[in-house]
């Protein structure tokens, strides 16, 4: 069987990592799925795979019930790289040893021996600083391999089968933390698998859109368009794929940054030939959220609201809509997933988890395995403006899960005017496209001050702007002091009702981007 792309199999043995590990193949442009580790040999024929990589995982070989793959892979003809867990489910199937114990986190300084392919460029006797997270691991190569890499606490850090393509790393290359470790995965694709690069933002367009015709078929879909980038590019690829067969529904939940309604409506209404219906509803969601302080509590109840409002708007407009599209992104999915997922639930985002259980419609995700960097990548590609792809994320409850404690419609005005202010001075700073994300808090203390000789007993506001590649992690942003001074003393003297303004210093983990 031949296909346009060449395709890249990897099989998912639960690490918290194996969408990095797609996502590095994916910028090396090179097409591929994840699939479950039970899939039979008969079905990876038939996927015809020009590399298969078996990812990390949280089980040891020797468990009971560990996932495990048709050893009879290892015999196909396939190039295959397992990390960590599949490095030694290789050397296990070979009938190697893996040792228990030892368990080893964090950095670790790699040396490649015996100049393989999979190491292409790297000197002799070099050290390169690789990431490790594992339980068990391969001390010796099994007979009739090679050990290509140590560090100082694994002899046998990579390994190679002596006769076919079948490699095996102990560590992570798909993490930031691993210097070379985009190297190393190109090595496997270029180098090892001979894997043509096609698999461009072009050609993901027109798969999804492939895709989203053969989904949703003759029906009808609408899309919650919320302004931001995601939702917006997840729209446009909708309308590519179904024309006016698709109808966006914005919903002012009274929750928005100012003007941002406006800005909204007047970006697809004049740019974008799409049909487009704006639901005032602000008292809805106000009404839901009285009284209200659990953060949980609050996403659930404005999930909740946002479903009823959209199934009200696709009645009324007579869409008869079977289908609602998200701008649901791959971090979303992996922070709101709890039990039997890949990690533990942080928050549920409401693209996925705020949720209700009984949702009348098919969702339409077709961004679910992306980064927001990829989504703008395709954003730019479909042709958004650069300022629009750019913007910062906000999420989708909005300016709710930034006014801790109740969110009323006082304390919204009072955030809004210091969020303007806020983005303002970064924009006027030239700082806006340095900062992953910039976000205004109101918190739900007063304090003391004094304005004109007179005590003041007001709300403290926090701002925070971080860094980030991917919304995963993320580290707080330096502002020179001097656009921070000018920022609090616009807040303070523009906005009535704060009298102290505070910079947050935290990153993630431990701390959320959000608040709440
Ligand atoms: P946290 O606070 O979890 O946020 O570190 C990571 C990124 O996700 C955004 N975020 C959301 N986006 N619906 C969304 O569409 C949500 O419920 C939601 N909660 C957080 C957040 O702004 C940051 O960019």
């Amino acid at each position: 069987m031949s296909h346009e792309h060449d395709r890249v199999l990897i099989l998912d043995f639960g690490s918290q990592f194996t969408q990095l590990i797609a996502r590095s193949i994916r910028e090396e442009e090179v097409y591929c799925e994840i699939h479950p580790p039970t899939r039979s040999l008969d079905w990876i024929r038939a996927w015809d795979p020009a590399a298969v990589i078996l990812s990390g995982g949280p089980s040891s070989v020797y468990d009971d019930d560990v996932p495990k793959t048709d050893p009879e892979l290892l015999e196909a003809g396939f190039p295959i790289l397992g990390i960590c867990y599949g490095m030694q489910l290789i050397a296990h199937i070979e009938g190697g040893d893996v040792k228990r114990g030892h368990r080893e986190y964090g950095r670790a300084e790699l040396t490649a021996v015996n100049g393989d392919k999979l190491f292409a460029g790297f000197g002799s006797g070099e050290h390169t600083t690789v990431w490790c997270s594992h339980g068990d691991h391969v001390d010796e190569p099994p007979e009739g391999y090679d050990r290509i890499a140590s560090t100082a606490t694994l002899p046998t850090a990579a390994f190679r089968a002596k006769d076919r393509p079948i490699y095996g790393v102990q560590f992570h290359p798909e993490v930031a933390h691993t210097d070379r470790g985009r190297e190393i995965i190109s090595n496997f694709l270029f180098e090892v698998a001979g894997c043509r690069s096609t698999w461009t933002a072009g050609a993901f367009i027109e798969d999804t859109i492939e895709k989203i015709r053969e989904q949703v078929g003759d029906s009808s879909v609408i899309c919650g368009l919320s302004g931001g980038v995601d939702s917006s590019v997840a729209a446009m690829l909708v309308h590519r794929a179904i024309g006016d067969r698709l109808t966006c529904i914005f919903v002012d939940h009274g929750l928005l940054r100012k003007n941002e309604r406006d800005q909204v409506e007047t970006m697809f209404r004049s740019h974008y030939e799409m049909r487009l219906v704006v639901e005032n509803v602000a008292d809805l969601f106000l009404e839901d959220l009285a009284g209200v302080v659990d953060p949980e509590a609050k996403r659930k109840a404005i999930g909740k609201r946002f479903i009823e409002v959209f199934d009200a708007a696709a009645k009324r407009e007579g869409t008869g809509a079977r289908f609602l599209v998200q701008g649901t992104l791959y971090p979303d999915v992996i922070e709101s997933v709890s039990v039997g997922g890949p990690s533990v639930m942080i928050k549920s985002h409401h693209n996925v988890g705020g949720l209700p259980d009984e949702v009348p419609f098919d969702l339409v995700e077709p961004l679910k395995e992306l980064f927001k960097d990829e989504v703008r990548q395709v954003g730019r590609e479909l042709g958004l403006p650069d300022d629009f792809v750019k913007r910062h994320p906000f999420p989708g409850p909005g300016l709710a899960i930034r006014i801790l404690g109740e969110v009323t419609n006082e304390r919204l005005a009072v955030l809004r005017e210091a969020d303007a202010i806020y983005l303002d001075e970064i924009r006027a700073a030239d700082l806006y496209d340095e900062i992953w994300q910039a976000l205004a808090v109101l918190l739900p203390v007063r304090s003391v001050g004094v304005m004109g000789d007179a005590r003041t007993y007001e709300n403290v506001l926090a701002l925070r702007a971080v860094t980030s590649r991917d919304g995963m992690t993320a580290d707080w942003y330096q502002f020179p002091n001097e656009v921070l001074r000018r920022i609090s003393t616009r807040i303070i003297n523009e906005v009535e009702g704060v009298n102290r303004v505070t910079y947050d210093v935290s990153s993630k983990p431990p701390a959320t981007i959000e608040w709440e």
